[in-house]
């Protein structure tokens, strides 16, 4: 079996792969949106607590139970810790569905706006046909549109069947495009940040993320932020660096691999926000509650403002949106193929099914984040874009759906399969030995933190269920929905468990499949 599964073909392949995964439209927009919200500086304290805390730690955990089981997730969470975790497994995958629809939704609006990045993004308005206000200033008006046109489910076609062919043939294609992918993507943005903060006023923007905030730090909420964001940059909790790490060949290294992959990532992401804060200060913007506002129109308002005229507006508009795009697609596929890995494992179909299969089903779920009819750009400024779909969806998908899988993951390696002796497994083949104190952050410490943000966050669903302050305005397009926040929470919860049992309970792992 081991040999049609296919390796990585060396050290710098993977390395390439797991921080293309982890490198993504988190860490060029989520993250300086997130670090925005909270204050700048408050932010970044708790990010790197989380990050060596708990993302270091996890990472280990998901490299180290891929590589030792070689399987995808589900079945490698089935081998730990039997039914109860390969349900985890599957629980996982189910999220990480939800969260790939709409990554290449927002993957499509990018290719979008790529295309009018040539021109028609930078001319003065943009005529909104059919909603309330008549024309926006660009580059509001060319995404608001786009968006309530039909072109977005071309643009959403087109980033699905890229996906399709750059996970064909799994590794060996996923290798050879990150190999391209991954060191573009650092160029642009080392230019990007030379830009940024040789604008005038720019690299006032830069101390806004480094002066620290203690007070808001008792804010429970900046935790839960902290956390959720570094799951998600780590590509962690969604089983794809379990099935990345399943290709690796037995003898190497999991201790340095998470500790570069997670390095690199964090550090792209920090420098990602130096860009980012330089841009909103030189031209003295704030940018609104949502986080892609801030890629779709604060930043390219910016990029249009900058000096030196038409053409260096247009090449770094392009610029932006291209490595948006590189991002954004190496990280997908990684999401493609920890899911398609793993119905291949289950299910024994070929890849070429697997895959086929999956990109059809996944287009028809990014198309309903892309209907026209699920967007009200009268509500830009409720924190959502008028997104509310992809809002709420998000919302549970991301601040819980994560968190949860954490949990779960860490409680049944740590206890069910025994944190001792994944490290024994990790440490036999790495030059850094990890220590016992590592079980007990597994065991203890991680759930412990991440239980506290979960209740935390719960208790404040009961005070007012997210979304339900959406309602008042919302008028068109899917009202039902906002008014009936629970119906997304219920759909999502009935939707994902229902999915996990189901694939939990049929079918069978072959035995010995090692
Ligand atoms: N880490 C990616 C980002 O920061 C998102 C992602 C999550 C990608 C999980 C793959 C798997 O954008």
């Amino acid at each position: 079996m081991s040999k049609s599964r296919g390796q990585w073909g060396s050290k710098v392949g993977f390395i390439l792969a797991a921080s293309g995964s982890a490198i993504g439209l988190g860490n060029i927009v989520f993250f300086s949106a997130n670090a925005y919200k909270f204050g700048g500086g408050a932010f970044y304290l708790p990010y790197l607590i989380a990050l060596f805390v708990i993302g270091i730690p996890v990472m280990i955990l998901e490299f180290g139970l891929g590589h030792q089981t070689r399987r995808a997730f589900p079945e490698s969470m089935h081998k730990a810790a039997g039914k109860p975790g390969e349900f985890v497994g599957w629980w996982a995958l189910m999220n990480a569905c939800f969260i790939v629809f709409y990554y290449i939704t927002i993957l499509g609006w990018v290719l979008g706006m790529l295309i009018g990045a040539f021109g028609q993004l930078w001319q003065e308005t943009t005529p909104l046909k059919g909603f309330a206000m008549d024309e926006l200033a660009n580059p509001h008006g060319y995404f608001f549109s786009m968006l309530s046109s039909w072109k977005p489910m071309i643009f959403v076609a087109i980033v699905w069947i890229l996906n399709a062919i750059l996970v064909r043939r799994g590794v060996a294609t996923i290798e050879a495009a990150v190999k391209v992918f991954v060191p573009l993507m650092w160029i642009f943005m080392i230019v990007l940040i030379v830009r940024g903060i040789t604008l005038e006023n720019g690299f006032q923007g830069v101390w806004l993320l480094f002066t620290p905030n203690f007070e808001v730090m008792k804010d429970a909420a900046v935790w839960q932020g902290a956390f959720s964001q570094i799951f998600f940059t780590l590509s962690l909790g969604f089983g794809v660096m379990t099935a990345y790490a399943s290709y690796l060949p037995k003898d190497s290294d999991q201790t340095s691999n998470a500790l570069l992959t997670s390095l690199m990532n964090c550090g792209f992401e920090y420098i990602a926000g130096l860009a980012i804060f330089s841009i909103l200060f030189a031209f003295a913007m704030v940018p609104a509650a949502s986080t892609l506002s801030m890629m779709f129109f604060i930043v390219p308002t910016g990029i249009s403002q900058m000096p030196g005229g038409d053409p260096m507006v247009m090449a770094f508009g392009l610029l932006f949106f291209l490595l948006l795009l590189l991002a954004g697609l190496s990280s997908s596929v990684s999401l493609v193929e920890g899911l398609a890995s793993s119905l291949i494992d289950k299910f024994r179909i070929s890849r070429a099914k697997a895959v086929g299969l999956f990109c059809i089903f996944g287009f028809v779920g990014s198309a309903m984040f892309t209907l026209p009819q699920v967007v009200n750009p009268g509500l830009e400024n409720d924190g959502t874009l008028g997104l509310t779909l992809l809002d709420l969806v998000d919302h549970w998908a991301f601040s819980y759906g994560l968190l949860i899988v954490g949990l779960l993951e860490c409680l049944l390696i740590g206890w069910a399969f025994g944190a001792k002796r994944l490290r024994a497994g990790v440490n036999s083949s790495s030059r850094f030995n990890l220590g016992s104190w590592y079980d007990w952050l597994i065991k203890l410490i991680i759930p412990a933190l991440i239980l506290y943000v979960l209740i935390v966050g719960i208790k404040g669903e009961f005070a007012g269920l997210y979304g339900s302050d959406y309602g008042p305005n919302y008028k068109d397009g899917f009202s039902w929905m906002v008014n009936s926040p629970q119906f997304i929470l219920v759909g999502w919860f009935v939707l994902t468990v229902g999915a996990s049992l189901i694939f939990t309970l049929r079918g069978k792992y072959s035995e010995g499949s090692q």
